[in-house]
């Protein structure tokens, strides 16, 4: 008799943790090994939000909170919406959760019921095609090519949406690419919305803060308040304020979509972690200004890679404008061979012999539903990755 439920035949393990588990192995047998595989800042959380939790468990704050958050988060997240994003909130449409990651999937098992349609950018972050199929969703990948920035056109949006279609996937910044889209790109989309009403929008704002040369992101609903009644905005306390860790996300959205996805959680993870709620609430208010003096760190290692990478035979980078990957093109070393007699086929062929010739672990494009192409995450000390960067250049150059 199966064990397994079949809904889990359609999912992977994530291909992301996959490579990086790889390079910790290799690591572990003494390999000299350069992750760039890693979803998260170098950086440490800041002292103050660190205080906080640290005070939070003194002051015997390590009871349970209400399932959908404390109060006290709640209002901090409204007035940062309110601030940030121009997104007018009360806290009865807000939930906090264990992490930017349940509130996604809370949302699409809220939302999508059997054979509906979820259209998600391609490159996409790993997880949504998933997550959508556990919820018996259909993923229909909308293709952002390079030479429009990876970013989603219009037409190729108003072209995917058909009456089966129940929602759109938002990610600016993206993960993998770091592609952001402006609020004159977003306003494009916002109008082929505008003309589909069955059409729910999930937008993924994990990376806001991490923006770089003066850019800026905006959120739907802020750039146009009358989808607000079918947006759900996600966001979290990980990659901006370096606090991965702590398991924090939040959603805003329509009261009975938070209402339904605080339902789950109520039978499932409960509520978020206490302590961490106290810590998300002090990062939220507190200062703000580290973010910039962090992202100034990411964007001198944007451009370092960018540089290194184009300056690469086989290799061209397109220059992101924020989160902390860069996805470069590797067309040109497919059909080639490796010193150790193996010829290139894939961009997977190329990460593996990459890992293999020179302890560089990166993720292949296909994984992230684009080809041929990789990603590199420069979240790791400028010296490494440039040691990384020159050893991707020795693989390439020995490559015939
Ligand atoms: C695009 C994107 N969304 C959401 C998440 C989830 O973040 P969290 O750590 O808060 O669950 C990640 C983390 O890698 C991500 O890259």
């Amino acid at each position: 008799m199966p064990h397994i439920a079949k809904r889990l035949s359609r999912v992977k393990p994530s291909p992301t943790m996959a490579i990086t588990k790889l390079s910790m192995e290799m690591k572990s047998a003494g390999r000299d090994t350069i992750t760039l595989s890693q979803g998260e800042p170098d950086f440490d959380t800041i002292e103050d939000v660190k205080e906080a939790g640290i005070r939070a468990i003194r002051e015997g704050k390590t009871k349970y909170t209400a399932v959908d958050g404390t109060p006290e988060l709640k209002k901090a997240i409204c007035a940062k919406l309110k601030r940030e994003n121009n997104i007018t909130a009360t806290p009865d449409q807000i939930l906090v959760s264990s992490g930017g990651k349940m509130v996604l999937y809370a949302a699409l098992m809220a939302t999508i019921d059997p054979g509906d349609e979820v259209i998600i950018p391609a490159p996409y972050w790993v997880s949504y095609p998933d997550m959508v199929q556990l919820a018996e969703g259909e993923p229909k990948f909308v293709r952002c090519p390079e030479n429009n920035g990876f970013r989603m056109r219009p037409e190729d949006l108003e072209a995917a949406i058909t009456p089966r279609t129940k929602m759109l996937i938002l990610n600016s910044p993206s993960n993998p690419t770091g592609a952001a889209s402006s609020a004159e790109d977003i306003r494009k989309l916002a109008d082929v919305l505008m003309r589909h009403p069955h059409v729910l929008v999930m937008t993924d704002e994990i990376y806001e803060h991490l923006l770089y040369d003066g850019f800026r992101t905006a959120s739907i609903a802020g750039v146009e308040p009358r989808l607000a009644d079918r947006t759900i905005t996600v966001n979290g306390m990980s990659k901006g304020y370096s606090m991965t860790g702590w398991r924090i996300g939040y959603a805003c959205g329509p009261k009975d979509i938070i209402k339904a996805m605080s339902a789950i959680q109520s039978q499932s993870v409960s509520s978020p972690n206490t302590i961490a709620q106290v810590a998300s609430v002090q990062a939220l208010t507190g200062p703000q200004d580290y973010i910039q003096e962090r992202n100034a760190i990411f964007k001198e290692r944007r451009d370092l890679a960018v540089k290194m990478l184009n300056e690469t035979p086989g290799l061209s980078c397109h220059r992101p404008e924020g989160a902390f990957y860069v996805f470069p093109n590797c067309a040109g070393v497919i059909g080639k061979t490796m010193p150790n007699g193996r010829r290139i086929e894939t961009d997977e062929d190329f990460v593996l012999g990459l890992l293999e010739a020179e302890g560089v672990a990166a993720v292949h494009g296909t994984a992230f539903g684009m080809s041929p192409y990789f990603r590199i995450s420069y979240a790791l000390s400028t010296e490494e990755l440039k040691e990384a960067l020159m050893r991707i250049q020795r693989f390439c150059k020995a490559l015939r």
